[in-house]
């Protein structure tokens, strides 16, 4: 059954899909100015000189991974605490995730722990900006430098934020975004490898393109048959190319960021105004260096309550048709991490403290002030009901 009041919502302009259809009439559907003109925008925000538009953020990931030669018997730091996709990219290319517990503040990876996580076999950090909250990120450059190993910035979830004036994707060898449909812009599917980096950014172009040779051009002759470099394949690449249509999309999107980023912006600090001084609810907290670009909006439950009470006020919150979520489960808690790895409960405490406790409230560009009001008194509402039902 559909929400009344969805936990996202992706915002699509008529321009945006004029430019869609103008580039489906175009007659060039892959590998045309319309990437080019994605990637540049993109690499332009995070202030890096290259951009490689891939077909998802997870893609992004894998190719940065394997261009850096990141393999069996090398070991990444990174966080439990996250989507899925940034810990399997470390599996993808046969290496292993070392993870390291967050701060209870930021929900970044703790800057001590990954200092001291570092082992002989570590090979990168790939730190993640949890919600879309950059904190710490300059901390994690330092320690991968003083290391001689790269930080990987998986920035899925930060498209435009900053952290003391310098933005997302600009802080590591190579960041990566994601443009699913819940994200501040979206093309459908698709993602951005962002670096500065000449030859990590051809090797990523060769990977998502089968494999096609260095600075290669990129497509067959247009309206001939396809020649020369187009059908060499020098390595193991991938098809992890990004459609035309999707990135015109994009596009016209990232032309919107900033009224978008606001957008964001006016909602969290509504919901937060709105919900900072509930005694059962803990609401993010933005470091004063920080400048978010809120990805979602996600509150907490107090220390006390347990992820089965946190469960039912999900349940309550979908049954009065309010979208809502755990984001996120802890990554080494699931079936094949705990197989594959012998993790368990009790490793990351507060990372695991964190997630049975979470839930992410509706959160798009357009949510209003009435709608807030809906979701903060449901909730409200379901809070005293669990705290009825423990007396
Ligand atoms: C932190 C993080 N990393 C990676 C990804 C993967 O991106 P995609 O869904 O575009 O593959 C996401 C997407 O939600 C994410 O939030």
């Amino acid at each position: 059954m559909p929400s009344e009041i969805p936990l996202s919502k992706p915002d699509i302009t008529d321009l945006e899909v004029q430019m869609v259809v103008r580039t489906l009439r175009s007659g060039r559907l892959s590998i045309g100015p319309m990437v080019e003109q994605f990637e540049t925008l993109v690499a332009t925000r995070a202030q890096c000189r290259y951009g490689v538009a891939v077909n998802s953020g997870t893609s992004g990931l894998h190719l940065v991974l394997q261009s850096l030669n990141i393999g069996p018997g090398d070991e990444v730091i990174t966080t439990p605490f996250s989507f899925i996709a940034s810990s399997n990219c470390i599996l993808f290319v046969g290496a292993t995730p070392k993870f390291v517990d967050i701060c209870p503040r930021s929900l970044n990876m703790d800057p001590a722990r990954v200092q001291a996580a570092i082992g002989p076999k570590t090979k990168a950090i790939l730190a993640v900006e949890t919600f879309g909250n950059p904190c710490y990120m300059d901390q994690y450059g330092s320690i991968a430098a003083r290391h001689e190993i790269p930080l990987v910035e998986d920035c899925c979830e930060a498209l435009g934020a900053t952290f003391k004036g310098r933005p997302a994707g600009h802080f590591g060898r190579a960041g990566v975004f994601g443009f699913y449909p819940n994200k501040q812009i979206t093309t459908g599917e698709g993602g951005m490898i962002v670096t500065d980096d000449h030859r990590l950014a051809e090797m990523c172009r060769s990977l998502r393109n089968q494999g096609r040779p260095l600075g290669a051009p990129t497509g067959p002759t247009m309206g001939g048959s396809p020649t020369g470099s187009w059908l060499k394949h020098e390595r193991l690449g991938y098809n992890y190319r990004l459609p035309e249509m999707n990135a015109a999309l994009g596009v016209a999107q990232m032309k919107r960021l900033d009224e978008i980023i606001e957008k964001r912006h006016n909602v969290a600090l509504h919901y937060i105004r709105r919900l900072g001084g509930h005694p059962q609810l803990v609401v993010p907290t933005v470091d004063p260096e920080s400048i978010m670009s809120w990805f979602v909006f996600v509150v907490r439950l107090a220390p006390s309550y347990t992820a089965e009470e946190r469960d039912r006020v999900i349940s309550g919150l979908r049954r009065h048709e309010i979208g809502a979520s755990d984001y996120f489960p802890c990554i080494h808690l699931q079936p094949f991490y705990r197989e594959q790895f012998g993790l368990r409960e009790g490793m990351f405490p507060i990372a695991e403290s964190v997630s049975h406790r979470t839930i992410a409230l509706p959160f798009h560009n357009d949510l209003t002030a009435a709608e807030i009001d809906q979701v903060a008194q449901a909730l409200e509402l379901l809070i005293k009901q669990e705290n009825i039902s423990r007396v």
